[in-house]
């Protein structure tokens, strides 16, 4: 498989080892990309390294929990080693955290902060000094249909990737004439291990999209450079009317939602 002409480096991938960021790497690599996979846990990870070496590219792992602080120079190391250079890089790692502000579990929280934030900034520099001078690259934070709408009782995880959609904004503009794009992914529910993971209810986990499906519409608007990628019709139907709501409104309505899914209530979650 040939790349396309303007992308010759490697596909850095966070949150590989599972879900939707394994679909990712997985498709990357029928594409022709080699990889580097990121994750905390290396036999998972040497597993997707496996499966998407099958597409016949080369397969890299780091295994770091990117809550520490050292994590980004380690991959940083981890890609010098490998004489890798990213040319797309997919901020994809994350988990869950719910319940009331005043009683959530504060490490948590700290820790969800600094894997979708910290983390994703500190990759996407790192990124960017490889893409700019050679005027090549695809960034893109996987962020959710919750970019759109105040999350109550996951409040921080909503508001994460309500960071990462206004990131990915202003860094595109920055990145005009440079022949860097940043994109947004913004799945809905998808069928993953990532609500059981969280503790959340089975009644939560029903219906969502398959990761290859979000995958595959992810890859193919990456490619094509499009800033939003929202996979389904559904979230496509769900963000288009969150617009038209005021935010206060749509944190009541999500507030009851949560509420129905067993969320809600302080001292709950
Ligand atoms: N599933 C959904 O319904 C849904 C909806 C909207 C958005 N999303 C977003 O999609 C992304 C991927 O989620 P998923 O559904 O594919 O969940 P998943 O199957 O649980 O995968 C999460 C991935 O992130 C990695 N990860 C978690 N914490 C990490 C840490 N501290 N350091 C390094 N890697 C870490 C996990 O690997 P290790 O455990 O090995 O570290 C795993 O590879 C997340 O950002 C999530 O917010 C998911």
């Amino acid at each position: 498989m040939t790349l396309p002409s303007d992308i010759t480096g490697a596909a850095l991938v966070t949150g590989a080892s599972s879900g939707i960021g394994r679909s990712l790497a997985c498709q990357l690599a029928k594409r022709g990309f080699p990889l580097m996979l990121v994750g905390r846990d290396e036999a998972t990870l040497r597993s997707a390294a496996h499966d998407c070496a099958g597409a016949g590219v080369r397969a890299e792992i780091c295994a770091v929990d990117l809550a520490e602080p050292d994590a980004v120079k380690r991959i940083a190391a981890a890609l010098d080693a490998a004489g890798m250079r990213v040319e797309i890089l997919v901020n994809n790692a994350g988990f869950a955290v719910h319940g009331p502000v005043a009683a959530v579990e504060a490490d948590a929280e700290e820790a969800l902060v600094q894997v979708q934030i910290l983390a994703t900034l500190r990759l996407t520099r790192l990124a960017l000094r490889s893409m700019l001078p050679l005027r090549s690259g695809r960034i893109v934070h996987v962020a959710s249909v919750y970019s759109f709408i105040p999350v109550p009782h996951q409040a921080v995880y909503g508001a994460c990737k309500a960071f990462m959609f206004s990131h990915a904004a202003a860094l595109r503009e920055e990145l005009r004439g440079t022949g860097v794009t940043a994109s947004l992914l913004a799945p809905g529910t998808t069928r993953t291990a990532f609500r059981s993971r969280a503790g959340l209810s089975p009644r939560a986990e029903r219906g969502g999209m398959d990761p290859d499906r979000v995958a595959a519409e992810a890859v193919e608007g990456l490619m094509a450079g499009r800033f939003l990628i929202v996979p389904g019709l559904r979230n496509k139907l769900l963000t288009l009317a969150a617009g038209l709501v005021p935010r206060p409104s749509r944190a009541r309505v999500m507030g009851a939602i949560n509420a129905r899914r067993g969320l809600g209530g302080h001292g709950g979650g």
